[in-house]
């Protein structure tokens, strides 16, 4: 499986990198091969974004179905404690963009508890980290960009809190990729890193921003 052997940056911006290859194919065609490659390759990129998509709207429909049916998380065979958040006023900063895309990530985080302690599927879950991390990188990016149009003092210390979850998730990503046996440990790192430590506990550094 090519998202087991290409690192998870490379891998999230191939479809990006074919589409860019098959642009540059195009101005520098001399040739009406490298014109008819330029076209394939940027179908290619559309292609592999369209079936990721239908991947990511088919993983979630099972997952759906799962949720509907099936065995409780509680009562599932080799379980792991949920540890899932509840929403609660009290994690608004007050900024609408940060405190929207926190409730995000809360539910984000929430769906790949339970399934991290239900019965889904290795792939349905590596999709489920998948897309937190892509999450996560989007949302740091908004608090950084906001952290330093307001002068933070905190702003390297933040950026640097930021830069290890983001290691910490790809690493345990990858292992989980591997085939290591990690739920625990993922589980342990949404519900204590990113909801405990991020979501519910960084409140004061955006409050008055
Ligand atoms: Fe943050
Ligand atoms: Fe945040």
């Amino acid at each position: 499986m090519l998202m087991r052997i290409l690192p998870g940056w490379l891998y999230s911006r191939l479809p990006v990198l074919y589409v860019l290859a098959g642009v540059l194919a195009l101005v520098f065609a001399s040739h009406w091969a490298a014109t008819f490659s330029g076209i394939m390759l940027i179908a290619a990129g559309a292609l592999v974004f369209l079936m990721r998509r239908e991947a990511k709207k088919s993983g979630r429909r099972r997952r759906s179905a799962a949720a509907q049916g099936a065995v409780h998380p509680a009562h599932a065979p080799a379980a792991v404690d949920s540890g899932t958040l509840k929403w609660d006023s009290g994690f608004e900063c007050g900024h609408k963009v940060i405190d929207r895309q926190h409730r995000d990530l809360v539910s984000r985080a929430n769906e790949l508890l339970l399934a991290l302690s239900g019965q889904h599927s290795r792939a349905d879950i590596e999709l489920l980290i998948d897309e937190l991390i892509e999450k996560l990188e989007e949302h740091f990016r908004t608090e950084e960009a906001i952290a330093e149009a307001a002068a933070h003092p905190d702003l390297d210390e933040h950026r640097e809190v930021h830069r290890s979850l983001l290691a910490k998730a790809s690493a345990l990503l990858a292992e989980f990729q591997g085939g290591k046996a990690i739920r625990a440990e993922l589980a342990s790192f949404v519900s204590e890193d990113v909801l405990a430590g991020h979501v519910a506990g960084e409140r004061e550094v955006f409050a008055a921003r």
